[in-house]
């Protein structure tokens, strides 16, 4: 395919991926003797076979570390000269310090800034984004952009409408400057509607949503069926609008990445967009919905198995609880 530069005045560039899934698998069948579900029902519905899930002692920032040393290994990158780290995750080890801090610590890094954001499953988009931002201002050169979850650690496994759901993962990428060559990154796209904050949402210190049907104890709560009309109404528009922004067409986009929550979703975007399912990549199958780490995820997979050449063009859309979406064109270097 043609490897025309993207629009945006961006000089910053992809330059590395890692990632990393605990090793405990958690299946369909095991959660069968949990709640009052089978396989046969998970599968049609959600496309999800498996789960990943953190040991007891195992966080959001032990993922993280794993996803970063992966990315090291493999491309031979260095992070002890990072200039910042931004950690999209629902579920940080602590409220506070952030997750960041704790890859900081881990690396050794001493001149960072470190941050975590919160947009739920579309966390990781949002932080290229940001990575592109700063890079493209001339203020950074070198940012680690991470997405890691366990969302193990807030499900409740006792509620069949979402515990078939959800597993834990980490996903890492290097963003660096590279004023010689733009074109990396174009195109931006943000939609958020918190009035239908309500559909999918974590209890914490407010109780305003206690007394809606759905009530969580600390755990996560969500309409499944509110998200999923949610996002097949929503996503295909954005879809469009990223391609308006640089005037291409779905022949232009190699691979369409959008957040791994459910592939019976995926494949209704698919149909509503027009977009062929076949160069869309996912990683729900044999990882769940691991919200902020599943578009790496489902890059890297896309990596391993050779779909995903230099140069190819992907589309990223991150969409989830706030309820939010955001979605970016990018090239992978
Ligand atoms: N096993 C068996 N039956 C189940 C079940 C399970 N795990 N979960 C729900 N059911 C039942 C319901 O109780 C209901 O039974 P009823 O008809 O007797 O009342 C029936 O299946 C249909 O329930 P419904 O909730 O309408 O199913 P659905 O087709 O909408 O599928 C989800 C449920 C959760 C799989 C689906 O709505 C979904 O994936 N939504 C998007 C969620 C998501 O991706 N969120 C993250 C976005 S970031």
């Amino acid at each position: 395919m043609n490897h025309y530069p993207l629009t945006g005045n961006s000089s910053a560039k992809l330059t590395g991926i890692g990632t990393y899934v605990p090793e405990r698998i958690l299946t369909n069948c095991e959660l069968e003797q949990m709640v009052d579900t089978n396989d046969e029902w998970i599968v049609q519905r959600t496309g999800i076979s498996e789960r990943r899930i953190a040991g007891p002692h195992e966080y959001s920032s032990d993922l993280a570390v794993q996803a970063v040393i992966d990315l090291q290994r493999r491309f031979n990158k260095e992070v002890d000269d990072v200039d910042f780290i931004i950690v999209a995750t629902s579920t940080a080890d602590y409220s506070f310090p952030s997750t960041a801090t704790r890859i900081q610590d881990y690396f050794e890094i001493k001149r960072t800034g470190a941050m975590d954001l919160g947009a739920a499953c579309a966390g990781f988009v949002y932080g290229l984004h940001l990575a592109n931002a700063m890079i493209s201002s001339g203020l950074q050169r070198k940012i680690l952009v991470v997405g890691t979850e366990t969302l193990s650690k807030i499900t409740d496994y006792t509620d069949r409408s979402t515990c078939i759901l959800f597993g834990d993962g980490a996903g890492a990428v290097l963003v660096e400057a590279d004023t010689e060559n733009p074109g990396f990154y174009g195109s931006s796209w943000f939609l958020t509607e918190g009035g239908e904050g309500r559909q999918l949402y974590r209890t914490a210190l407010s109780e305003e949503w206690k007394d809606t049907q759905l009530s969580g104890n600390g755990k996560l709560v969500q309409n499944g069926r509110e998200v999923y009309k949610w996002a097949v109404r929503n996503i295909p528009e954005g879809m469009q609008e990223l391609l308006r922004q640089n005037q291409l067409g779905f022949d232009d986009i190699d691979w369409f990445v959008p957040h791994s929550a459910n592939l019976r979703m995926i494949e209704s975007i698919c149909e509503k967009s027009g977009f062929p399912i076949e160069r869309t990549l996912y990683s729900m199958v044999h990882y769940g919905n691991t919200s902020a780490a599943s578009i790496p995820l489902a890059i890297d997979l896309g990596i391993k198995q050779n779909k995903l050449q230099s140069g190819d063009s992907l589309m990223l859309i991150g969409f989830g609880g706030g309820l939010v979406a955001a979605g970016l064109i990018v090239r992978w270097n």
